[in-house]
């Protein structure tokens, strides 16, 4: 049966350059698609760029160009930069669109009749120069909790603590510098503690989250049992200077650009509508019976499964049937980061000269439908990309071609073969419906680790067989030719395992095998007996390491200090999940210079700090915490407990490689509790003067030093 399916990915921030760690969720789209159009389905994939808001009127401005002419250019790069690494939208749109204001002001106008919508006075900061309320990330000042100046209005970078921006201390604007103050100004709220939407996240969005459990936890954590309301109202409007859409009947008010971003994922799709002829309301509207999938990051689930179908459920639309969420990336087991030369733009790696087929391997090879990070491991993606790709697959070809071209003027074997097939390759065939079972659940990871095993098993015939003896022995042309078309046949049955996620490569070896596009019924034959095929040219070649290396180095930001005071414009949108966007603000960008000394201290005043040798027991990551690494710290059998303490290194390590090894903790400090819970010490590390990443070193003793030791 043919389905009619309806994808999307989401959103990119029309100021910001797509980077490796975008990527990962147009790659992972992408392959689903083009899996699913080869299995016959009727299958759309949209997406647009995200153009509204504060930040990106700000950077306009700085930029002294109007929104307008940032967001044209930026749709440009954006979508030279996804076709460069294959990434076929069926349409990639703009939320600067009139089919986006439509279905905006469409769905405001149905929640307000359907006594959704409230107003209400609300203070917030203002800035007094620039004349605007501020959002929370463009509110500076000193942490409530731990005194750490320069800290974000929603959370301390330094102790991880969140609070409202009024409990900054000596706040300040991060966009003029002033003393904000506050002003109350009427906002709208999408009221989703209202019982009709508690009563329907509850009975519906399990569904949507189903094939992953961890986003179902996260569901119920946010939802709270039966009879609670944990659901706050949702402020989806913001005052003037705004770059967005007017909210009709509110001058002055536009719509929050968290409430037409998605919306925008309906107007990209009926742009497409009007350019293909299509109904737009048998994928839209309520019981249509098409499906209907998000993927998007872990970073903006709260987004797409509450607040998202209670929009559509309550005006009047159907709501997804799925929303895929994935995990960040990680480079070397750390975050991206621009002073290690890991923060990489998809541009410098396509100028770098690197094959975007490499990248689409390595992430499908490590992608498998989980909301779990994924590490781009530099070192392993050289020799995965080498060993399997070019060393497995595309072997194959290069083995059995020359041959047939030389020996037999490019004609394979006149002979059916299929039986032969069956009895010297069993299984190549019938992997097929297993391979795409695993497609179809995301797990390429595991549909590339079935398809290498073919490929395993395929070079072993090749050894066994040894075509190039049999080309040096007298009356062996038959069966060389025999073996050769076997090989060629069993190379076109992978190409089509592997063509969702090489698809440019697929494309030469069907122009190699002069075949039509191959679609996935068409591994169950082979090809006709005695057809031409064309000369083999090489179909990929090795990745040299030290174009990674030339990749790294292009990126690696220089040493020089470079702090700006300005917060990172992606990541400048306030929340309702505040920690959530929060993540993305991370991806580090400066390295300070060294401190000045303190003043002096007596010996008296140091021994006060109880400093012991550590032993890292365990150390995981904090949901939610962007700076943050949860450590068990075992202090030695005299101790015989273990301290719980929040540390922030993230930046600079890998929970997995401190497992084990020694450090260096106060053991005397007061025990404090975090929104994470109760940290109970502190662990000495290195740091620049200002303690951003990546300046982050964890002291250790020389070895022999015992946990418990005391350290004076
Ligand atoms: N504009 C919003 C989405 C609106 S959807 C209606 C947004 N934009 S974004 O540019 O910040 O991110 C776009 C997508 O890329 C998100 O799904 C996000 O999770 C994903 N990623 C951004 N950085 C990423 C990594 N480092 N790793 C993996 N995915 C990442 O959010
Ligand atoms: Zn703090």
């Amino acid at each position: 049966m043919t389905r009619k399916i309806l994808v999307t990915s989401a959103l990119p921030y029309a100021n910001g350059a797509i980077h490796l760690g975008h990527l990962v969720e147009y790659i992972q789209t992408d392959i689903w698609t083009r899996f699913q159009k080869m299995r016959g389905h009727e299958c759309w994939y949209v997406c647009a760029d995200d153009t509204h808001g504060t930040p990106i009127m700000l950077r306009a401005e700085k930029e002294g160009i109007t929104p307008e002419q940032l967001i044209a250019r930026v749709h440009a790069e954006h979508s030279r930069d996804f076709a460069g690494f294959h990434v076929a939208f069926d349409n990639y749109h703009t939320t600067h669109s009139d089919e986006t204001r439509h279905y905006s002001e469409d769905i405001y106008g149905k929640l307000k009749a359907a006594g959704l919508i409230e107003v209400r006075s609300i203070e917030q900061f203002y800035d007094p120069v620039k004349a605007m309320f501020l959002p929370d990330r463009f509110i500076k000042g000193e942490c409530p909790k731990c005194g750490a100046r320069d800290q974000y209005g929603d959370a301390c970078e330094s102790c991880g603590a969140a609070y409202a921006p009024t409990e900054l201390k000596n706040p300040y604007s991060a966009v003029s510098g002033a003393k904000p103050e506050l002003r109350s100004s009427d906002h709208y709220f999408f009221k989703l503690s209202d019982p009709r939407c508690q009563e329907f996240l509850r009975r519906a969005t399990r569904a949507v989250c189903e094939n992953q459990p961890e986003a179902i936890n996260k569901l119920q954590e946010w939802l709270g049992e039966p009879g609670e309301n944990r659901l706050t109202d949702w402020d989806i409007s913001r005052d003037a200077p705004y770059f967005g859409f007017e909210i009709p009947g509110a001058p002055g008010k536009f719509f929050y650009v968290w409430l037409d971003a998605p919306i925008g994922y309906m107007g990209s799709f009926k742009n497409l509508c009007a350019k293909k002829g299509l109904d737009f309301d048998a994928f839209w509207g309520k019981g249509s019976t098409a499906e209907l999938y998000h993927f998007i990051g872990k970073d903006i689930l709260y987004f797409h499964a509450l607040f998202w179908p209670a929009e559509l459920e309550h005006a009047g639309y159907r709501i997804p049937t799925s929303v895929f969420a994935h995990g960040f990336l990680t480079v070397d087991g750390a975050k991206m980061s621009k002073s290690r030369g890991t923060f990489i733009t998809a541009e410098s790696y396509l100028a770098q000269g690197l094959n975007p087929e490499w990248l689409r391997y390595y992430f499908a090879a490590k992608l498998n439908g989980t909301m779990e990070d994924i590490d781009l491991n530099l070192d392993d993606f050289v020799s995965r990309v080498n060993s399997d790709l070019v060393g497995k697959y595309i072997n194959i070809a290069s083995r059995a071609a020359g041959f047939i071209v030389k020996r037999f003027d490019g004609k394979l074997d006149a002979r059916h073969l299929i039986e032969i097939f069956r009895a010297e390759l069993p299984g190549l065939i019938e992997a097929g419906e297993d391979i795409a079972a695993h497609y179809e659940a995301r797990d390429y990871a595991r549909a590339l680790r079935r398809v290498m095993a073919l490929a395993d098993q395929i070079n072993q015939y090749v050894d066994k067989n040894q075509p190039w003896q049999l080309a040096k022995q007298e009356g062996q042309d038959a069966r060389l030719h025999e073996v050769c078309s076997l090989l060629i046949n069993a190379f076109r049955i992978l190409t089509i395992y592997l063509k969702p996620v090489l698809p440019r490569l697929a494309h030469r070896a069907e122009e190699f095998l002069n075949v039509a596009p191959l679609h996935w019924a068409d591994a169950v034959h082979l090809l006709p007996p005695a057809r031409l095929i064309n000369p083999y040219e090489h179909l990929m070649q090795r990745i040299d390491p030290k174009q990674v290396e030339a990749l790294v180095a292009a990126n690696r930001e220089s040493l020089a200090p470079a702090v700006s005071s300005a917060p990172t414009p992606a990541s400048a949108q306030p929340s309702p999940q505040r920690k959530a966007q929060h993540q993305k603000a991370t991806e580090d960008k400066t390295q300070g210079q060294a401190e000045p000394a303190a003043q002096h201290i007596s010996i008296d005043d140091f021994a006060k700090v109880d400093l012991r040798v550590a032993r890292i027991a365990e150390a995981k990551h904090v949901e939610g915490a962007d700076k943050l690494i949860q450590l068990t710290l075992d202090l030695g059998e005299g101790e015989n407990i273990t301290r719980n303490v929040f540390a922030g290194i993230k930046s600079a390590y890998d929970p997995a490689q401190l497992v084990g090894r020694l450090t260096v903790m106060v053991a005397n400090l007061a025990p404090r509790k975090m929104k994470f819970g109760m940290s109970e010490g502190m662990v000495l590390a290195a740091s620049d003067a200002d303690g951003k990443s990546p300046g982050i070193y964890l002291l250790s003793p020389d070895s022999g030093a015992q946990p418990g030791m005391r350290v004076k």
